[in-house]
């Protein structure tokens, strides 16, 4: 199959070169090929993808609270001229999309059909890019994950590790809850669901949820860091740029219903970990 990535130099597009390996694969990402010019509409139709699975965004969730403009111009209307692309090409989307669009103000996990409602410039325009991509497109899959690390890329766990390393104790929130996500198991999972032609939305995260502190926790542990102390604290005392939803963790039913799901968090960090060392 001829699968076009955006955002393929990024974490998770470069997760999915890996899952994708024995496709023909055509890697999009800037300053080569930036999304938000509308000549990349004819540009990447003229690729002829069967596939496009869009991972360039404006990822940087306090930058943008702090431009809001420049997050709705990468990430929403970036997306709509890849959709626009799909829809010249007849290809099918995979629009990757965030636990963000979620007010968090939940008492259970997220099921697909929830009602989505951001609160921070970054959920908005990503739900804004969701949304686009549903108008223009019937064959599109909306890919929700939260918290995503991969080894060798900058990302929560990576900082805790340097963090623990340099100060040699942490505080961390509690109040912020989601799922972890392993780039590689997201990826693996990806593959599967494009070969099914299930269009809709899906919520692809690892098994199980946990607190931004529970996360630490077990990331001290599993690191050999587990003799440096973390103080809980609640996110009025951690000072940020955004707000994040306070209980977001995603629930995935409808990949379960295909088969589709991914481990525990917890072994999935286990080999997050293995990898980094070997
Ligand atoms: N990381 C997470 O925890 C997380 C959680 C929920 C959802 N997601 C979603 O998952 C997807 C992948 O995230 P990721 O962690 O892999 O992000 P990433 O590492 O920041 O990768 C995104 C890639 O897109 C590129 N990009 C940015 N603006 C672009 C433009 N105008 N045109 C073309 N490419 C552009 C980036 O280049 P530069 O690096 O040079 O900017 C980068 O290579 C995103 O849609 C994100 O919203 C991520």
């Amino acid at each position: 199959m001829r699968i076009v990535i955006t955002g393929a130099l990024g974490q998770l597009g470069t997760a999915m070169q890996g899952a994708l390996a024995k496709h023909d694969l055509v890697l999009v990402d800037i300053p080569d090929w930036d999304i938000t010019d509308p000549q990349s509409v004819p540009r990447m139709a003229g690729l002829k993808p069967e596939v496009v699975i869009h991972c360039a965004a404006m990822t940087d969730v306090d930058g943008c609270t702090r431009n809001p403009d420049l997050a709705y111009h990468v990430n929403a209307f970036g997306t709509q001229n890849v959709a626009l692309a799909c829809q010249q090409a007849g290809a099918a989307m995979v629009h990757m999309s965030t636990n963000e669009v979620f007010s968090g103000n939940a008492s259970l996990p997220y099921r697909e059909f929830d009602t989505p409602l951001a609160i921070n410039p970054y959920g908005a325009s990503k739900l804004a890019a969701e949304q686009i991509a549903a108008r223009l497109l019937h064959k599109l899959y909306v890919v929700r994950i939260s918290w995503l690390f991969a080894p060798g890329w900058n990302n929560f766990v990576s900082k805790i590790v340097a963090l623990a390393d340099k100060h040699g104790q942490l505080q961390v929130v509690t109040d912020e809850v989601a799922n972890p996500t392993y780039a590689p198991d997201l990826a693996a999972a990806v593959a599967r669901l494009i070969q099914t032609g299930h269009y809709g939305i899906y919520h692809l995260v690892n098994e199980g949820y946990c607190s931004r502190y529970e996360f630490v926790v077990e990331i001290l542990q599993q690191s050999g860091r587990e003799h440096i102390p973390v103080k809980p604290i609640t996110s009025d005392k951690f000072q940020r740029a955004s707000t994040p939803p306070p209980f977001a963790p995603l629930r995935n039913t409808i990949g379960a219903e295909l088969g589709i799901t991914l481990r525990p968090w917890q072994e999935a960090l286990a080999d997050y970990f293995a990898e980094r060392s070997g």
